[in-house]
């Protein structure tokens, strides 16, 4: 029974990079990460959507929540409780980076309110994986089914909490 184990340890694996993505909905507010700057065509550089409190909010979260479940649990994709640990706080500032890295093409793109779903969904995962590489077991994490997996769940969670987030009245916009 190989696969039950594998979706619980990945599920485990991912929860740094969805603490990280979620709390600044509460954490944020203050002062943009752009400091209000505009890009040269004449948009914000990221919007009011991406604060500093945010940013380091969700980083230092999911880095802390990653750090305790590296004190008890041991996954297959980390050579050591220190990889686990470093892992934990690189798929954090992966999640928080992508997040913002979404934002910037958003804004290129003049979505200030429309949803992008892809750059909304899954696109912070998928830089969360990259930051992740230098902590993992490559060969034992990037397995197609894994990655489907993460991309998959990722894709159906998101679109979920956020529509929480906006009923519960914590985020303006379903999305
Ligand atoms: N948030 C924050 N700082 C961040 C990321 C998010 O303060 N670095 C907060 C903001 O209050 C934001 C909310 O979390 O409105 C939801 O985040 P997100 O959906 O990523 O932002 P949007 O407001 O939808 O903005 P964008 O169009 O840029 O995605
Ligand atoms: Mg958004």
């Amino acid at each position: 029974m190989e696969f039950p184990d594998t979706i619980l340890n990945l599920l485990i694996f991912l929860i740094p990079a969805y603490i990280s993505n979620s709390l600044p909905v509460l954490l944020g507010g203050g002062m943009p990460l752009d400091l209000n700057a505009k890009f040269y065509d004449g948009e914000r550089i990221l919007g009011d959507g991406k604060t500093i409190r945010g940013f380091l909010g969700g980083v230092f979260a999911g880095a802390f929540f990653g750090g305790l479940l590296s004190l008890v649990i041991d996954l297959p994709f980390y050579r050591s409780p220190m990889d686990h640990f470093i892992g934990g706080f690189l798929l954090s500032l992966g999640t928080m980076t992508g997040d913002s890295i979404g934002s910037f093409i958003k804004r290129r793109m003049k979505m200030n309110s429309g949803k992008a779903f892809f750059l909304d969904t899954v696109f912070f995962l998928i830089v969360a994986l990259i930051f992740v590489i230098p902590a993992v077991r490559q060969s034992v994490l990037f397995t197609p089914f894994n990655i489907a997996f993460c991309l998959v769940l990722t894709a159906i969670l998101h679109p979920v909490t956020n529509w929480i987030a906006n009923r519960a009245g914590l985020k303006k916009v379903p999305w």
